[in-house]
């Protein structure tokens, strides 16, 4: 069995991650915290960030998977796309080189099928087919996964992401970035009905959330010409009725695809994960329909590289390598 290093570095969190025999024996992230006074992720500083971080992250890596001789990696994987292109290509290219002077495969890892596979790290027999519902920072998609290297997409967000209406709202609530467990936290002592947003209609089994952010921007500025302290006075029901909107239209579209695809089991991975609504929603459904549901634990469910080696390892196992002119990607399915 095969020992792999796995390195993500598509957005604002550097990971490197060691799978040795099937088991993981390091998972180190550093989340980039410069962000934070700029309330979202500035690209050119992940990129300059991924720089630094990286070789520490590495080291970290080696040193709690116990390898002292990086002559024992079999393999190298490494988030190829979607992401943010100046930190993909700092992954990208010290994965390459490294592979390279090492003289072993290098393996290119999607970054949504990777967020996906963390379901198998600690559940290898994860019931198939099941449905996935993968809600992150930066994506919102619904897939039927016969297999993990075959994930088929359902449907998908058509402009931002779950997170993003979470951060987004947070903001205009005046709280720090990122807002989503923020809000969560506040909404626990809020009504969820006490007030109501509009749900998107889009077809099928696709999603859009930004008619719903520019509607919560409208109702909180509405309610704070009348009332200045609207916000202040009302924020845990604000909180619950938001996160109740979200959540509810996600879990429509996830009762819908299991529905339609006839599944047993259906799982939910990505940061948003770790909400409080979505989860405890999540398995009243699952018990009212019979179906199983699997959550990964929250160091897998945010972004890591526990989840690239994973995924990667199946792509090893597959004899899925990437070729001298494979090169990172920026969105979604213009992978080569
Ligand atoms: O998966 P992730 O680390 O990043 C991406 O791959 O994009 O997810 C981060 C997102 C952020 O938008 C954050 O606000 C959201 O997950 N998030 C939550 C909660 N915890 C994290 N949103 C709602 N409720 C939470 N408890
Ligand atoms: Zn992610």
């Amino acid at each position: 069995m095969p020992t792999i290093l796995a390195i993500e570095s598509s957005c604002d969190d550097t990971g490197a991650a060691i799978l040795k025999d099937s088991r993981l024996r390091a998972n180190v992230v550093n989340t980039q915290k410069i962000h934070e006074q700029y309330g979202g992720v500035v690209p050119e500083l992940a990129g300059r960030a991924h720089q630094s971080a990286i070789v520490p992250v590495v080291q970290a890596a080696l040193r709690q998977a116990g390898i002292d001789n990086m002559a024992s990696l079999s393999a190298i994987a490494a988030t190829q796309g979607p992401g943010l292109m100046g930190s993909l290509l700092v992954g990208w290219n010290f994965a390459r080189g490294l592979a390279q002077a090492l003289n072993i495969p290098l393996v290119g890892v999607n970054h949504l099928e990777a967020h996906v596979c963390a379901h198998f790290i600690e559940n290898p027999d994860m019931p198939l087919p099941f449905v996935s519902l993968l809600v992150s920072g930066g994506h919102t998609q619904l897939s039927l996964v016969h297999s993990p290297t075959d994930i088929r997409l359902l449907g998908h967000s058509a402009d931002d992401a779950a997170g993003e209406a979470f951060d987004k709202a947070a903001k205009v609530l005046g709280l720090p970035y990122p807002g989503g467990p923020l809000i969560d936290k506040l909404a626990e002592g809020g009504n969820p009905h006490a007030y109501s947003f509009p749900r998107p209609r889009v077809p099928g089994l696709n999603y859009s959330f930004s008619g719903l952010k520019t509607h919560f921007l409208y109702f909180v500025r509405d309610h704070l010409a009348a009332n200045p302290q609207f916000v202040n006075d009302n924020m845990a029901d604000i909180c619950a009725s938001y996160r109740h909107a979200i959540v509810s239209y996600l879990l429509d579209g996830l009762s819908r695809a299991a529905a339609q695809t006839g599944v047993k089991a259906i799982g939910i991975s990505g940061g948003v994960a770790a909400n409080r609504h979505l989860r405890r929603e999540a398995q009243r459904i699952a018990e009212e329909r019979g179906l199983s549901l699997h959550i990964p634990d929250f160091a897998y469910c945010t972004d890591n590289a526990a989840m690239i080696a994973q995924a990667g390892a199946f792509k090893w196992a597959a004899g899925q390598y990437a070729g001298p002119e494979a090169v990172p990607y920026a969105r979604a399915g213009q992978q080569s």
